[in-house]
């Protein structure tokens, strides 16, 4: 039998991959790398560890690569239907598991399990199926599969099934969602949820809040976790990489740029985003408004610097946000601007170097999502800042377990308060700011992504 296997050792399971591909207009194709800390785990257990990331074609250029049979090293895209990926990833990923577990749903309107539902449920588990199928024909005897997040929470169980002798884990990068919230599922998906995600040997998360509140959910609707360990691993920031990075050519520049954009002398509140319903942009913007109403002081002396780059913009809601974000920021610069002072340096064009020329500039750092796995921008900004920086952060992101007491805390639906934490913020004296985001910096850097990758590796072996 050991013959039919596959070579990889250690397989990641991801819907995004670390590679994506577009095509040129001769129709030449463009790979282009991703960063974050997947890529970074897989690499620190060196190249011949036969590793295989496998993961799915997601645009045009990406599938045409599959036809064409281009690749990279140690990725394996699988080119699952457009129509399917549509419903698994837009449809039941995006719109009904992420709103979940973010407890996004805003009743009465949603949501609504309804006969498209079910066919696009029926979608996510051929997706799920085509990455289960693609590892077991992988995967070396006895090797060690890591699978990512909500996108294929039923791998786990299926690949149980066609493989037995695996080590599965899996990793969720988002909060999971309490009892009362995650019921909302209709019964039967509520279960084959949990019990894909069971096949797995361990079971990986953020926060101890997040992993609490996954074995809660299986005590009340699926007899409990039974053999699978449940286990937590703070994603920690790069720093090697985020120091080193953020002073290269193109970042100075863009430092250049953006101390013109906000004149000179001014305090900066930073925040970079995607344009993320869960981020909580549009009530970050109307705090700094009431902060502008509260202590005018402030006026034509801070700049509120707010990157929110485009995210799922297949989905209308998340247009949706986009536009009211725009809407919001105009709105403040129009009532309260001046000739020289633009309030909000509203950004919408992904730029890493922008982003970590911001995090350089910032005296305060705004995180405020409504709930959020972990949040890396909270642990950047301090790692990166170049004077220190205060760093104002919802209890409900999952960083708040490791930062909050260096942190000024907010409730993210409490804008009044949230303005006051800004004008805090603004106000701590140097030394002070300066002492905590060193504790911030220390406690964000605990556990780089490879040592996070591989405490998974080691434990799942274990
Ligand atoms: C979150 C999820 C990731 C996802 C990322 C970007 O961090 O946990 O799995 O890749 O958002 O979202 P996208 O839909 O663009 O992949």
């Amino acid at each position: 039998m050991a013959s039919t296997y596959g070579a990889a050792q250690v397989l990641v399971a991801s819907n995004r991959g670390p590679v994506s591909y577009s095509v040129g207009d001769d129709g030449s194709l463009h790979a282009k790398r991703g960063g974050g800390g997947l890529v970074s785990g897989l690499s620190a257990i060196g190249p011949d560890a036969g590793a295989l990331w496998v993961c799915s074609a997601l645009s045009d250029g990406d599938r045409e690569a599959v036809r064409r049979r281009v690749g990279e090293d140690g990725v394996r895209m699988l080119d699952i239907p457009a129509d399917v990926h549509a419903d698994a990833y837009n449809g039941i990923s995006n719109s009904v598991l992420w709103f979940v577990h973010h407890m996004l749903y805003q009743t009465p309107l949603e949501p609504v399990f309804d006969a498209e539902f079910r066919r696009q449920w029926a979608s996510y588990e051929t997706y799920n199926r085509a990455f289960a199928e693609a590892l077991a024909e992988e995967a070396a005897e006895g090797a060690a599969v890591l699978v990512q997040d909500y996108h294929l929470t039923l791998v786990p169980g299926m690949l149980r099934a066609l493989r037995p002798d695996l080590r599965i884990g899996h990793f969720s990068h988002t909060p999971w969602a309490p009892p009362e919230y995650f019921r909302m599922l209709p019964e039967d998906v509520a279960g084959q949820v949990l019990r894909g995600m069971l096949g797995a040997d361990r079971l990986g998360f953020l926060t101890r809040r997040w992993a609490d509140a996954f074995t809660a959910c299986c005590e009340q609707f699926a007899g409990g976790p039974g053999d699978t360990r449940v286990g937590v691993h703070g994603l920690g920031a790069d720093a090697d990489f985020l120091r080193a990075r953020s002073h290269e050519p193109d970042v100075e520049e863009r430092i250049g740029a953006l101390r013109q954009e906000i004149g000179e002398g001014r305090r900066t509140i930073v925040r970079v985003d995607r344009t993320e319903l869960s981020k909580n942009i549009v009530r970050g913007l109307l705090a700094y408004r009431q902060l502008l109403d509260d202590h005018p002081e402030w006026r034509e002396r801070v700049v509120h610097v707010a990157f929110a780059y485009p995210s799922r913009q297949d989905l209308a809601v998340y247009r949706d946000y986009t536009a009211e974000v725009q809407r919001v920021a105009e709105e403040i610069n129009e009532r309260y601007g001046s000739p020289g002072w633009t309030p909000v340096v509203l950004h919408v064009k992904d730029d890493f170097a922008r982003s970590l020329a911001a995090y350089r500039l910032a005296d305060v750092a705004l995180v405020n999502p409504i709930r959020d796995g972990m949040n890396l921008v909270a642990k950047e900004v301090p790692v990166v800042s170049d004077t220190g920086c205060a760093l104002v952060l919802s209890r409900e992101a999952g960083a708040h377990e490791e930062l909050g007491e260096d942190a000024i805390t907010v409730n993210p639906y409490d804008v009044v308060g949230t303005a006051k934490a800004l004008h805090e913020a603004l106000s701590m004296a140097p030394e002070e700011r300066a002492a905590r985001s060193k504790r911030l910096s220390a406690a964000a850097t605990a556990l780089p992504p490879a040592q996070w990758f591989l405490d998974q590796l080691e434990a799942l072996r274990s």
